[in-house]
């Protein structure tokens, strides 16, 4: 298995392979000429090889454990983009309606912008309720012309405030029924009609015209039909001149696989209506053992796969290490996840991972 210290280690570089701040928050990829180089890729960091292939290989991360040097350490290495994992979502950085946290997400962004890393604002809106994302106080506006108005002050605040650091936004998060294929029955569709969806990527874009837009959706790369009412979704707001300019697909695969046909197919459809794809929350619960480790490790290589071969440069994992990962509280502890193990060593899904971007940066 591949040590931490090979993962870590020092590459040959042509290029300087440290974006300039421009470069962290451009909306479109380097050129391929801008690539920086890195061979061999058994002595390049992971960061550096999905650098060298001109791809955002990210990982939600907390501010809370930013003070841990393996922790940091680890992301540094391996990552070129963060998103927050929970520090944005409007009930912790907008708690009341005065009231504002903006400490979590600052020391990520500060942490992000030393390192010269992407950031992706991760959510403006969250619809789903037991997302325990949205506050009270936001769920208890029922008047329209009122909830509009607290949605523009809470994206405009945060938009103008992270412009030019954070450079996408999932401005609507799972809008679909969990499981089935209609729009969820949300708070904002209640009380502001079945176009809502349309209506919040105006305002977000209304608060900075030049931000990269994303809807960010659950499972639909598990569920035909769900994929099926994402796309339609999709092609209605695109029709109705909504701006919405991305969709991101979680890929919490929670049967440990992926059927990565469909999940190349249901890519290409949604690029087929004008809007980029990136894979947003990627993790794969197995289990422990050396089996349980190989089955991930090719879940993982397909997926990016799949990604790759399409137009989509973006895949994100939600968390990198076992020892913190949600999916011990949503199923159940031990299903480990993530690329490292709880003690930050890489797994086999990590060694994919280096596979496929190695290959993506050669070919
Ligand atoms: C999860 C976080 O990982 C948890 O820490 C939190 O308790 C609940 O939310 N889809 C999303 C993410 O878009 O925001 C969710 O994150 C996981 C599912």
């Amino acid at each position: 298995m591949l040590t931490l210290a090979m993962a870590a280690g020092g590459c040959s570089a042509t290029g300087t392979g440290v974006p300039t701040a421009s470069e962290t928050t451009r909306t479109s990829l380097p050129a391929a000429s801008a690539k920086p180089r890195c061979r061999p890729a058994a002595r390049c960091t992971t960061r550096r090889l999905a650098d060298a292939a001109g791809v955002t290989f990210g990982t939600a991360v907390s501010a809370a454990h930013l003070d841990e040097g393996r922790y940091r350490r680890t992301i540094i290495e391996t990552f070129n983009s963060v998103t927050p994992e929970n520090a944005m979502k409007w009930a912790s950085i907008h708690p009341e309606p005065n009231e504002w946290n903006f400490d979590p997400f600052d020391r990520i962004v500060r942490f992000a912008g030393a390192h010269h890393m992407q950031i992706k604002g991760h959510a403006l809106l969250f619809d789903q309720v037991d997302g325990d994302s949205t506050p009270d106080w936001v769920l208890a506006i029922d008047d329209p012309d009122e909830l509009r108005a607290a949605i523009a002050d809470h994206f405009t605040t945060l938009m103008r405030r992270y412009r030019g650091k954070v450079d996408r936004w999932d401005v609507v998060n799972e809008p679909l029924e969990r499981l089935g294929t209609g729009q969820y029955d949300s708070h904002f569709r209640a009380v502001l009609g079945d176009d809502y969806i349309s209506q919040v990527f105006e305002i977000a874009h209304e608060a900075d015209p030049s931000a990269r837009l994303f809807l960010n959706e659950a499972a639909a790369e598990l569920l035909p039909a769900k994929a099926a009412a994402l796309v339609a979704l999709v092609e209605r707001l695109r029709r109705a001149g909504t701006p919405v300019h991305g969709v991101g697909l979680q890929a919490h695969l929670v049967g440990g696989t992926v059927d990565a046909a469909a999940l190349g197919n249901l890519i290409g459809r949604l690029e087929r209506l004008g809007v980029s794809v990136a894979i947003t929350e990627l993790d794969v619960p197995t289990g422990p053992g050396p089996e349980a480790a190989a089955t991930q490790a090719d879940t993982y290589a397909r997926v990016l796969r799949a990604c790759f071969r399409t137009q989509c440069r973006e895949v994100t994992t939600w968390g990198f290490t076992d020892r913190y990962t949600w999916i011990d509280t949503f199923l159940r502890p031990g299903l480990a996840p993530l690329p490292f193990d709880a003690d930050y060593r890489p797994k086999p899904a990590l060694e994919a991972i280096r596979r496929e971007l190695a290959a993506a940066a050669s070919g």
